[in-house]
Formats: C-alpha cells, structure tokens, sequence
C-alpha cells in the first residue's frame, strides 16, 4: 500500500530542497481531490479542561487563563453563522471534560443538525464509546481525535495524564460507531526526530483515515515548553505534502497553528497538497481565551473578517471554495 518507505521519506523531510515534493503533493491533490478548498467552520465552545498536556496553554496548570464556556444557544448560533457564510460544515471544539453534560452535547448537536442541516464534527477529547455512540445517533458526522505524536515515549513526556492506548481505543470505537474519522500530529516537538515523524505518517496512513490535521509546534509562554524551540513552518508544510502523497484521498487542512507562524503557511500548505481550511466562528468576545499557543490568527478578526480573508486566500491561488459539505472523499472500504 505504502508508496514510499520511512527512509525516504526522512530524506524527503531532511533534502535541501522539496520544490518536487511540492510539485508531486499539488498534482496529487488535484487529481484525487480537485481544486475545491473546503471550509469547516470552528466553534471553540469552552476551554476547560481537565488534562495537563505540556504544550497546550489549556492545560489545567495554567490557572492565569480564564476559563469559559459557550451556551447551548451561543453554540447553535454560531454555527447558524457558519451557515450564512456559506461553510458546509462545523467543528465542535474544546478542551477534554469541557463541562458539558452527554445529553446537551446531544440536544446542541440536534439543533445545529435540524437548523443547519450542516456536517458536524466534534473535537471533545477522549469520551466514554456510550457517549461517542450518543452523539453519533443525535447526528453528529465526523470526529477529529490527533494523536499528536506515535512515539510512545514522547506522547508520555508530552501528556502526562493521558494515555497512548486509550486514544488509539477511542479512535477504533469512533470508526466503529461509523464516524467519518480525522487525527493528526504536531510537527517540530521538542524531543521529536525526523524518524518520528516519519513513523508518525505511516501511522496514519495505516489508519485509513477521513482526515489529517499537521500543525507546528508552537511554544506556549504559560507551559512548561516556554522555552523549548518552535517547529518549523517548512517541515510541516513538507509533512503535509507527504501525507497527501501517502493518503492521495485524506482531507488535510492547512492549519491555524501553520498560519500564525508564518504568515504565508497556510498558502504553502494549500500548494503542497492541503485541501481544507478552518475559519474560526467562535464569538469574538471568547476568541483570545482559547490560546492553545500564542498569536494564534483570527483572535483579533471578526468572524466576517475571516470569511473574507478565506475567499481572498482561495482566489489568490486560482481555487474555488465549496459550499457543500466536504465529507469523506476515501473510495468505499
Ligand atoms: N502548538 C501547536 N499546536 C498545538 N496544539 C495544542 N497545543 C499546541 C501548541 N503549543 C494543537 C494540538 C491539538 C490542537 C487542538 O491544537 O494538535 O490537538
């Protein structure tokens, strides 16, 4: 199955110059998934949370950062929003344990679902399989579960009080409920080598899934990696065109954390393989407390600014902005 093999691919993440990788990533993506650039719209409806990840500013140490959470019909609202601006789709994110009880989860996700008719994926952490499964039969679509990193070591160091094996199990029990499945990685971990990452992109080649989120690493000044070194923007963007080559049908966002440390990442990504954006539609006044990492893009914008710069971005590069859903674009299993 695998069209490269992990020493390659530490050569392709390590070579002077990825001109071709690029070049190889973007044909890639246009024959398998076309020139649309497709939107999800995220909610980030609290973030409280009850993990302490070393990297995350959400994490429970940090008690500097006020903690919040949307109501339901702040929730519903926003995602009314996303509708008007066209976004065929909404993200539902938070910290792990956000506060919120199973069964308003699942009232919020029927409200979005019977006023919307929008795809909805939840962003909730790891959960109980009963509550996946409640909230898959109140209508909920996608769910997005990054692994962060497969190195078990690592992902131990990084998240002291969570558990390699119990993603992995949450993420089996959200394909088995049926779920269209995304994860990811972060790119550029302090500890991290090219060989991780390596292994980190087979990983998830093998797990078949929707979709694949690659971010940098970006150190946050409230965790304890405040003084470690950020990822770079130019090994994720390589990460990102080697997972399109593996993965040809996977959607892969150009992500948020890419964008805010370098100002054109989210253009690269687009031209080395991603296919999928995520305009913020969390109210304005919440926006600046869900600080993963520092100087993250659209906390000073409007939600309008954001749709705006969206279509701008996607015209600069000659693509076109779907209206639909996005989902799954994987040939049946
Ligand atoms: N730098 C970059 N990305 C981060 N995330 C969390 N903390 C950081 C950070 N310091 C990413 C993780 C998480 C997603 C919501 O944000 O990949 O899954």
């Amino acid at each position: 199955m695998s069209v490269m093999n992990k020493r390659q691919i530490i050569e392709y993440l390590s070579a002077p110059d990825a001109a071709a990788l690029f070049a190889r990533a973007d044909a890639v993506r246009q024959q398998c998934c076309g020139d649309e650039i497709y939107l999800r719209g995220i909610i980030e409806v609290s973030n409280d949370c009850r993990r302490d990840c070393c990297y995350c500013g959400l994490r429970r140490s940090n008690t500097a950062l006020p903690r919040y959470r949307l109501t339901p019909e702040e929730i519903v609202a926003a995602a009314e929003l996303a509708a008007r601006l066209g976004y065929g789709s909404v993200v539902i994110q938070s910290g792990e344990s956000s506060g919120y009880e199973c069964a308003q989860m699942c009232r919020i996700i029927r409200a979005i679902k019977e006023k919307t008719g929008l795809a909805v994926t939840l962003s909730l952490g790891e959960c109980a399989a009963d509550e996946y499964r409640q909230f898959r039969e109140s209508g909920a679509d996608r769910y997005l579960l990054k692994i962060e990193t497969t190195n078990r070591q690592l992902f131990r160091a990084l998240k002291p009080d969570s558990s390699w094996e119990n993603r992995r199990r949450c993420l089996e029990e959200l394909r088995c409920l049926g779920y269209q499945l995304g994860s990811g990685i972060m790119v550029g971990l302090p500890g991290q080598t090219l060989a991780d990452i390596a292994a980190d992109l087979l990983q998830l080649q093998a797990w078949e899934l929707d979709m694949i989120g690659i971010g940098p690493f970006i150190p946050h000044p409230d965790t304890p990696l405040a003084g470690a070194a950020p990822g770079s923007a130019e090994l994720a963007v390589r990460a990102v065109a080697l997972m399109r080559i593996l993965c040809p049908y996977a959607h892969l966002p150009a992500t948020t954390a890419l964008g805010s440390i370098d100002p054109q990442g989210r253009q690269k990504a687009l031209c080395a393989g991603a296919n999928v954006l995520m305009p913020n539609v969390t109210p304005q006044s919440y926006r600046s407390l869900y600080a993963i990492y520092p100087h993250k893009v659209c906390i000073d914008e409007t939600t309008d600014a954001c749709a705006g710069y969206t279509h701008a971005l996607s015209a600069s590069l000659g693509r076109r902005i779907s209206n639909g859903p996005g989902h799954s674009l994987r040939p049946a299993r």
